[in-house]
């Protein structure tokens, strides 16, 4: 008996089905990368209409990779808040469809809050709580005191883009593709990360627990592209694109760290746990190791697969359903003040 898990909070379609001994029989995840791509970030309508054709084929083949038939379902979690409302109604139906038609208990769930379940998911009951959470994607970039499962309060993080909205701007300055974290994480790969002197924003001050990522964005354009330069300058290639990568993914780890340093200093945590698609860069996912070994501290990363969009970490569902709970078919959908995602265009 299991739990089949929704998730299509903005452009990957995505169901799973977990045990409630927490074990994931499957994930499937059908990605929009390439519809958005000519974009350089999500369109939220192209969104919405591609989750109504693949959320049924996706759930069916989440079950079928499973093992188990829709009978062995047990009861069904959809992910509510935050993100586009297009998308997130599609996952809400197919849900609340499948909820009554089997005759099962149907409970929502928080798509940032699931990020952070992934590290449960991976270490099991060796994870810590309560611990530093930083979740860190294309439309978040919070950081969390985070007592338990469903027990989060937001101690800070980004007043402006997140940290993979950076990402994909940026990597659409230096002509990458989108998704852009991947681009320049593959881009920097020989670069010189203190080749350019670009801004952390914020990093210093240690009266805030608030990031900002728009100014090291402004920066970086007016190096690829100078104010009084040539207007149609070629994107950077070779040497220079590498510098220029591996500059910016420096910039905004380093702001990253210096709050994830100074959360744990004002909680007294003595474990960080990280999500969310930014938590799969290699060089944020070692320097968050290296400050835990600096400071004796806990750190749960998850694999990179359970980074990014997933509905495996929706079996934080568990979490509700083991307290009782059943939102039942009046279960409705939250946006939420997700303008990142909303915006992220570039
Ligand atoms: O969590 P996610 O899949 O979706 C949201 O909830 O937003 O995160 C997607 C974001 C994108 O902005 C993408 O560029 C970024 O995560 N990302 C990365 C890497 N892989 C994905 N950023 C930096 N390095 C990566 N390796
Ligand atoms: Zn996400």
């Amino acid at each position: 008996m299991a739990l089949l898990a929704i998730e299509t909070t903005c452009d990957e379609t995505a169901a799973a089905v977990v045990t409630r001994g927490r074990e994931v029989l499957s994930s499937v995840v059908a990605s929009q990368e390439q519809l958005h791509a000519r974009w350089r970030g999500v369109v939220p309508e192209v969104a919405s209409r591609a989750h109504v054709e693949r959320i049924i084929p996706v759930i069916d083949e989440a079950v079928a990779r499973a093992g188990v038939t829709r009978a062995d379902l047990e009861a069904v979690a959809v992910a509510v808040r935050p993100g586009l409302v297009g998308s997130l109604l599609v996952g809400l139906a197919a849900g609340k469809a499948i909820a009554a038609a089997l005759d099962l208990p149907l409970v929502g769930y928080d798509h940032v809050a699931a990020h952070l379940y992934a590290c449960r998911l991976a270490y099991g009951h060796d994870m810590v709580y309560p611990c530093v959470g930083l979740v860190a994607s294309g439309g978040h970039t919070s950081l969390f005191h985070v007592r338990g499962p469903l027990e989060l309060d937001r101690l800070g993080g980004t007043i402006d883009d997140a940290a993979g909205e950076a990402f994909d701007k940026a990597a659409s300055l230096l002509g990458l593709g989108y998704p852009g974290g991947p681009e320049i994480e593959r881009a920097a790969t020989g670069g010189d990360p203190h080749c350019h002197r670009l801004p952390r924003p914020l990093a210093n001050d240690r009266d805030r627990l608030d990031m900002s990522f728009s100014g090291l964005k402004t920066a970086l354009r007016y190096l690829v592209r100078p104010p009084h330069g040539p207007p149609d300058q070629p994107p950077p290639t070779g040497r220079r694109l590498a510098d220029l990568a591996a500059s910016f993914q420096q910039a905004v780890v380093d702001t990253i760290l210096a709050k994830v340093a100074l959360a744990v200093d004002r909680t007294g945590c003595g474990a960080v746990a990280i999500g969310g698609g930014v938590a799969a860069n290699t060089l944020l996912r070692d320097s968050v190791e290296a400050l835990g070994r600096k400071r004796g501290l806990r750190v749960f990363v998850p694999p990179r697969t359970m980074c990014t969009d997933n509905a495996a970490m929706g079996a934080i569902a568990w979490e509700r359903l083991e307290r009782g709970a059943n939102d039942g078919l009046a279960l409705d959908v939250t946006p939420g003040t997700d303008r990142a995602a909303a915006n992220r265009r570039t």
